[in-house]
């Protein structure tokens, strides 16, 4: 039988431009804030700040342990932190939270800073490259292999996979999905394998500390060892890699930031923050309600999945006023959602800025300007960011 509820109010895989999907979502967070889309087998969409953020905080009505992505392609098993809920989730995030305190993720930084350096430098000296490619897609393996302990040439393997896997998932190609996470289940092994016989300590590598830590009195279950090593070989790649060109995209265009950047780079941080409140790159997390709920004034029912418009809350007019432009030092930025809230709000917050900082510092300092030079390309939900950032560079 029809039902009214579930019919189609948007459509996530319509072609976007880098300004169309904001568009659409400030019509929809005036006109339908809660809607519902039959792509992907149907799924609710919550565009507003403060619907998103009573569901991540809610964890006793909504889970991410059914789906916590919309498509769901989580086929392979269910892998902590992220598809677990309290009490399991906690332990496994006790540990990634010591391995990424300010302390240790401030040692990476001048490891970091070379790497960004090698990657960037030979754009800069050819006076032309696409920062979305060559750079964007590129660096965060290199971080990646430095605070994992893998060979660079591993971490390039494991960002070339994870890319393959995310756009299996985009165009819902199952079979590639499940191959794809098998292959990093492999490489997850390797790595825990390695381990074993490395001599890390555990306050010095995340695999060790996770194969050290004990739950009431117990090591940690084996096989959630494994899940958890190949979610973290996805999670901190995929965000960077759509981000950093949307934020140099902008800052090209914006002539007087970037003096201002130049002369002030103390004010990069702000501005970094500022960038993730605007082009937040997470559109489709999501969450399961265990039983119906209403939310804005629409049923929900139990297991129907709800996708967190991160991308949407971040530019509420009702939270952030004028919410669609860059504004340095904004009041309300504490109230961004870039990296989640709640339980499940990113552990790699820490390193992800650093990351982000370190490329802007870097190309500032580098350069005397640059510019969009050719047509920019989107990625497809469930991020939202660039795939191709076409770019000319004037050496400092
Ligand atoms: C621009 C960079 C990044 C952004 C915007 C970002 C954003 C997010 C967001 C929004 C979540 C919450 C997901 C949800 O609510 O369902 C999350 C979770 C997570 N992120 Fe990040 N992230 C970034 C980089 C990283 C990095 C570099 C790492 C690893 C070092 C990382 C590891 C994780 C993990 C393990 C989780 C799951 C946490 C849990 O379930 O408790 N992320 N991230």
């Amino acid at each position: 039988m029809h039902d009214p509820r579930l019919d189609n109010d948007f459509d996530p895989l319509a072609a976007e431009t880098f300004t169309s999907a904001h568009k659409l979502y400030q019509r929809m967070r005036a006109e339908c804030p809660v809607a519902h889309s039959t792509a992907y087998g149907g799924f609710w969409a919550l565009f507003r700040h403060e619907d998103v953020l009573r569901v991540l905080t809610d964890i006793d009505t909504f889970t991410t342990s059914v789906q916590n992505v919309v498509p769901k392609f989580a086929f392979t098993g269910r892998r902590p932190p992220l598809h677990f809920d309290p009490p399991e989730h906690t332990v496994y995030r006790r540990v990634i939270n010591r391995s990424l305190t300010p302390r240790k993720v401030a040692a990476l930084a001048p490891k970091v800073r070379e790497h960004c350096v090698a990657v960037l430098q030979p754009l800069i000296d050819a006076g032309a490259g696409d920062v979305a490619a060559d750079y964007a897609q590129v660096f965060p393996a290199h971080v990646f292999a430095e605070f994992f302990h893998v060979p660079l040439h591993l971490s390039a393997r494991i960002k070339r996979i994870s890319a393959e896997y995310v756009a299996a998932i985009q165009v819902v190609d199952d079979e590639n999905v499940k191959r794809l996470s098998r292959v990093l289940y492999d490489i997850a092994a390797d790595v825990i394998e390695a381990r074993r016989a490395d001599a890390w300590a555990p306050e010095d590598d995340l695999t060790t500390a996770l194969l050290a830590e004990t739950h009431e009195g117990e090591p940690l279950p084996p096989e959630l060892v494994h899940g958890c090593v190949r979610q973290l070989l996805v999670t901190g790649m995929v965000a960077p890699s759509v981000f950093i060109g949307t934020m140099l995209a902008h800052l090209a265009g914006d002539k007087d930031l970037q003096r201002l950047l130049r002369a002030e780079p103390a004010r990069i941080d702000a501005a970094v923050e500022e960038y993730l409140r605007l082009y937040t790159p997470y559109r489709g997390m999501s969450r399961t309600a265990r039983r119906d709920v209403e939310i804005g004034g629409r049923l929900i029912r139990a297991d129907e999945p709800i996708a967190l418009v991160y991308t949407s809350a971040n530019r509420d007019e009702a939270v952030f006023g004028d919410g669609e432009e860059f504004v340095l030092d904004r009041p309300a930025l504490h109230r961004s959602i870039a990296f989640g809230a709640g339980i499940h709000s990113c552990p790699g917050a820490p390193l992800a800025r650093l990351m982000l900082r370190t490329t802007v510092a870097e190309l500032l300092a580098r350069t005397t300007d640059f510019d969009v030079a050719g047509e920019i390309e989107m990625a497809r939900w469930a991020e939202w960011g660039t795939h191709r950032v076409p770019m000319t560079f004037q050496p400092a």
